[in-house]
């Protein structure tokens, strides 16, 4: 195993494709525990943005039942996440798709309705575009009463949670002006309610994390 240069916000180790994130070795088991209690254990869900593929290949192995559809539109990303399901042999882990939701109708291809959607760490390290395009998908591709899930770190009512997600949030600013933490409250649940989602559940995670449940009316 070798040390590619930096690739996002963090050093990734690599063996062959198969790449392996040090934030994913920290919150998988937690990210985890938080879907396994929140989420549809059975039908079909859609991964946007799954970097490593780690999560996926996680999640996926403790429910067998779920058929699991992931994928990244960065082709290294892709390249690892094949590796991964290439190696977890398992029989309900799908990929890798290429989807970018700042497309315009980029769940116009696939076959709704989904009973989830999961997108880990993402809608802070992209444009707001991302959230708009990921929400207004969640939307049309879940069933009545499916889930759409966010993991990382949010603002509440337009107020950090702690000095460092402020501190985040300006680090990632200044990588792109366009990034940055996002308001649950007053970004989010409007975002979330013009596409027929409603905030479910808000769980706190460790290190001023959330995981976000909102759910399709
Ligand atoms: C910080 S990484 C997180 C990867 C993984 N979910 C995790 O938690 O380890 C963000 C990922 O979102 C993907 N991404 C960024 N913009 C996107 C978009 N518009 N549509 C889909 N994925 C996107 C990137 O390619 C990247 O792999």
């Amino acid at each position: 195993m070798n040390t590619p240069k930096e690739t996002a916000l963090e050093q990734r180790a690599i063996e062959g494709a198969k790449m392996y994130s040090p934030s994913v070795a920290r919150n998988r088991d937690v990210i985890r525990d938080a879907f396994l209690r929140t989420m549809p254990q059975e039908g079909r869900l859609l991964e946007i943005g799954a970097g490593t593929g780690e999560h996926a290949a996680h999640i996926a192995s403790a429910l067998p039942k779920l058929q699991w559809f992931t994928g990244d539109p960065d082709e290294t990303a892709r390249a690892s996440i094949a590796a991964w399901i290439a190696d977890m042999k398992l029989d309900n882990l799908h990929g890798p798709h290429a989807l970018d939701v700042t497309a315009k109708d980029w769940d116009g291809a696939l076959a709704a309705p989904y009973d989830a959607v999961l997108s880990i760490n993402m809608i802070h390290i992209a444009p707001f575009e991302a959230a708009q395009g990921l929400f207004a998908g969640a939307g049309r591709l879940l069933r009545s009463s499916g889930k759409l899930f966010l993991y990382g770190p949010f603002s509440r009512e337009g107020v950090h949670t702690a000095p460092s997600n402020e501190a985040f949030d300006e680090s990632l600013k200044s990588r792109d002006p366009r990034w940055g933490v996002r308001d649950l409250d007053r970004e989010l649940v409007p975002l979330a309610n013009e596409n027929s989602l409603a905030l479910e559940e808000v769980v706190e995670m460790p290190a001023n994390n959330l995981s976000v449940i909102f759910r399709k009316n």
